[in-house]
């Protein structure tokens, strides 16, 4: 927003302009930032959407336009940058508003907050433009429509991802493919709410090429919101699985609301879904140009090879990539972003790398020969499952799980829970520690499905899923001891492993936010030795 002066973004916002910053002539600090090009009026771009601004309460015409807009919006004045538009959002406890002449003062380059609030930031010593809107949530999403509008005018185009699992591992590769040929601007960490994606859209300088958008889905209507505000060129589907099940109630209504970004694209756009996904295939459309990827779909992967590079087609189409991950749900990920970039009209080649979110399976060394795979972040069905792939692929030692509870799953809670105790035994796991009552049935699963088929070992198993098993197990032909324990929490666990673990064991920790498995990681790295990250994902 750099080029829109305090009342064109006022306008843009359906905002009244209480108060504008002061001038260069004024002597005021400008916002940092490249200085505007002298006494010239900067080209406004586009207006946004008829009907979509409205003009009221603007100031008098005789007083000088601002010559530089925000650099970016936040709506925490504490992390805000100098220069940026604070956003002042009435909270449930606090009323972000009320931080508005706390935010100029840190060097904000102005607030959008409510009437009251801006009377009283127009009226504070701090310098900086002061906007007034009875909803600031709603001013700052049709803010971010303008501001999408306006980087279609200048020929940008917006990538809009979604899905279950994957959608912020998704951008990221996305953008780490495109970032030779293109500016290219992806939604920062995870914003990709009703508030965070406007915010990551606005963070878009007026020179990016292509922005990369996350959008999550906390129940029907959301995507559909977050589509209205992105309007993206393209839009991708990661997967549809069971996460927040409880919040939808089944896997139909999950499909049925990722499917709003389907109907939410403008004709001729183009969307990347899964292959063969039969529970998005009523929601297509035949006005979209539709890229499948996966196997038996439009972009997928014919061939990995030992140096770690991959070869992926697209009907007649090769693409030699060297991505710097190896986990299987990664390349599924990097199939749905090469086939983004397919949709965009590029051909992408060579090295891919990324840098993921933090806990997001990264792999350490610590003292002791030992492997952590801090996969912390989160934790629903389809990425456990995905995570003990991982585990199983690439451990160099014991296979040792630490999994805590998969929150939000609803009445299936149960029942999902234990198939993952099953596939941590077909895996081949052989210590696996839970973190909560949910967990424990993965426990007991997992006890039941290693003991076999003719419960031999199951006695060892206690009701709780507490217990010594020893068997073959599903997954191999070599004699296996599977021990299994149950903590309460994640402190117990860890103090737990100090007493399992031993040298060479590679040991995978993952759970739900509200479990705090992070806990674990840390104790680890504290008992340990300092970590050294091992290449992402590589084993
Ligand atoms: N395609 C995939 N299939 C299964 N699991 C995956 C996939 N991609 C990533 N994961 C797992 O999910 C975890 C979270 O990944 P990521 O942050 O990309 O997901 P997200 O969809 O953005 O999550 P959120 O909804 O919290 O924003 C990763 O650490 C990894 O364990
Ligand atoms: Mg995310």
């Amino acid at each position: 927003m750099r080029d829109w002066d305090a009342r064109h973004l006022a306008a843009a916002a359906g905002a009244r302009l209480v108060r504008r910053p002061p001038a260069p002539a004024d002597g005021a600090a400008l916002p940092a930032g490249p200085a505007p090009a002298a006494g010239a009026a900067l080209p406004l771009g586009p207006a946004p959407a008829a009907g979509a601004v409205s003009l009221e309460g603007a100031v008098a015409p005789d007083d000088r336009p601002s010559p530089v807009g925000p650099t970016g919006a936040g709506v925490d004045s504490r992390t805000l940058a100098p220069g940026e538009l604070f956003v002042g959002l009435p909270g449930e406890r606090v009323d972000g508003g009320a931080h508005a002449a706390e935010a100029l003062a840190a060097g904000a380059w102005g607030v959008l907050v409510g009437e009251r609030h801006a009377q009283a930031a127009a009226a504070s010593q701090a310098p900086g433009a002061v906007l007034a809107h009875e909803d600031p949530l709603a001013a700052l999403q049709r803010l971010a429509r303008a501001w999408r509008r306006e980087l279609r005018a200048r020929g940008a185009m917006v990538v809009g991802i979604t899905g279950s699992t994957g959608k912020t591992s998704t951008k990221d590769i996305l953008a780490a493919l495109l970032e030779r040929q293109l500016r290219v601007w992806a939604s920062p960490a995870n914003l990709n709410t009703e508030i965070g994606l406007p915010l990551a859209l606005l963070g878009a300088g007026s020179e990016s090429e292509l922005v990369v958008l996350e959008l999550a889905m906390r129940g029907p209507g959301q995507i559909a919101e977050l589509t209205a505000i992105a309007e993206p060129d393209v839009g991708v589907i990661v997967n549809v699985g069971p996460a927040h099940l409880e919040l939808l109630g089944s896997l139909e209504a999950i499909a049925a609301a990722k499917a709003e970004l389907i109907a939410g694209l403008a004709p001729g756009a183009s969307l990347v879904v899964p292959a063969g996904e039969r529970l998005l295939e009523r929601h297509l459309r035949e006005q979209l140009r539709t890229i499948t990827f996966g196997e038996g779909g439009d972009v997928r992967l014919l061939q990995r090879r030992a140096d770690g590079s991959v070869l992926i087609a697209h009907g007649t189409q090769r693409m030699a990539l060297t991505p710097s991950f190896s986990q299987a749900h990664n390349l599924r990920n990097l199939l749905a972003a090469v086939a983004a970039a397919r949709a965009l009209g590029y051909t992408p080649r060579g090295p891919v790398q990324v840098r993921f979110g933090a806990m997001r399976g990264q792999r350490e060394r610590l003292a002791g020969e030992l492997t952590l795979i801090d996969d912390c972040y989160n934790a629903n069905p389809m990425s456990m499952r995905a995570a003990l792939d991982e585990l199983a692929r690439s451990a160099h030692g014991r296979r040792v799980a630490v999994l805590g509870d998969m929150l939000e799953l609803g009445a299936q809670a149960r029942e999902l829970h234990r198939e993952i105790g099953v596939h941590a035994a077909e895996r081949g796991v052989q210590l696996l520690v839970t973190v909560g009552p949910l967990a424990a049935q993965v426990g007991s699963a997992f006890a039941a499905a290693a003991a076999g088929p003719d419960g031999a070992g199951a006695a060892a198993a206690g009701s709780d899923g507490t217990g010594i098993v020893a068997g073959a197990g599903a997954a191999g032909a070599r004699a296996a001891v599977r021990e299994t324990r149950a903590a309460a929490d994640a402190d117990e666990a860890a103090e737990l492993l100090e007493e399992l673990l031993r040298e060479g064991d590679t040991v995978l920790v993952k759970g739900s936010r509200g479990m705090r498995m992070e806990r674990v990681s840390e104790r680890l790295r504290a008992r340990h030795g300092g970590a050294s990250a091992l290449a992402a994902g590589r084993s």
